[in-house]
């Protein structure tokens, strides 16, 4: 079991609350989107789910095991893989250790993991020993993506994977999301303002305003025309 259980949480910055109350639910195996324009708190849902932000109110579990006060790095050593916005790499560390680094933080070392991680994105397979800050946006975006995979997440979270990112790259990473999940059943969530991209690998979408869940869905029968209401396209 790989569910996660968002139960009516709030959180805030300071005294100024961001969340109002999110309830949502990712089962084992399955890829949901969180989509919603800039500022509703995607974001802040994904920091609270992996423990970089603490909640004032309500619960997340996983597993079946109430997470709510388990620090971020316990959450990853129970399978919680995070690839944050932006280039999430350390710019001074080359490609390699940025995915070793990680290895050993877990307490996990595998070369077979690295193998596996340079089959999925054989770009960085050259890259291996350039320092990730040298690295394109694309290439470092696959190297984030890489690195929370290598420690073999239950759960893959995802914040905005093709923001800033060429459609040649936006396709891979969506190959690569949409192998994972169909050969590996592996269970994921994806925050996504391309709508067509998100709404093409996700099979439920939830839409974020203001701190609130506003819509929610299944992909296959979801209608275009009511996204363009919701979220700036
Ligand atoms: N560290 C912070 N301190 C104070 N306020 C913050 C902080 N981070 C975010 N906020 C505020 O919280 C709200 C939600 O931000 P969040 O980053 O979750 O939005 P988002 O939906 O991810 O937006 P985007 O699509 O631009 O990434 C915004 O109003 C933002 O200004
Ligand atoms: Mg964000």
């Amino acid at each position: 079991m790989s569910d996660i259980i968002i139960n009516d949480i709030h959180a805030a910055y300071g005294r100024t609350a961001v969340l109002f109350g999110i309830s949502l639910e990712v089962r084992e195996g399955e890829l949901v989107c969180v989509m919603g324009r800039n500022g509703v708190g995607k974001t802040t849902l994904l920091n609270a789910i992996t423990g970089l932000m603490g909640l004032t109110g309500g619960s997340i579990s996983f597993d079946g095991k109430d997470i709510s006060k388990a620090s971020a790095s316990a959450r990853a050593r129970m399978g919680i893989g995070y690839v944050p916005q932006g280039h999430a790499v350390f710019p001074q560390l080359t490609t390699r250790e940025n995915l070793q680094v990680v290895n050993e933080r877990l307490g996990k070392p595998d070369k077979e993991a690295l193998n596996e991680v340079i089959d999925l994105f054989p770009a960085l397979a050259s890259l291996m020993n350039r320092p990730a800050g040298l690295l394109s946006g694309g290439q470092a975006k696959q190297l984030a993506i890489a690195r929370a995979l290598i420690t073999r997440p239950k759960i893959l979270i995802l914040d905005e994977p093709t923001e800033g990112i060429q459609p040649s790259i936006i396709h891979q990473i969506e190959d690569t999301i949409n192998d994972l999940h169909k050969a590996t059943g592996m269970t994921m969530l994806l925050v996504e303002q391309y709508v067509e991209f998100a709404l093409r690998l996700a099979d439920r979408y939830a839409v974020m305003d203001g701190g609130r869940i506003v819509d929610t869905g299944d992909t296959a029968t979801a209608e275009m025309d009511r996204f363009a209401s919701l979220i700036a396209i």
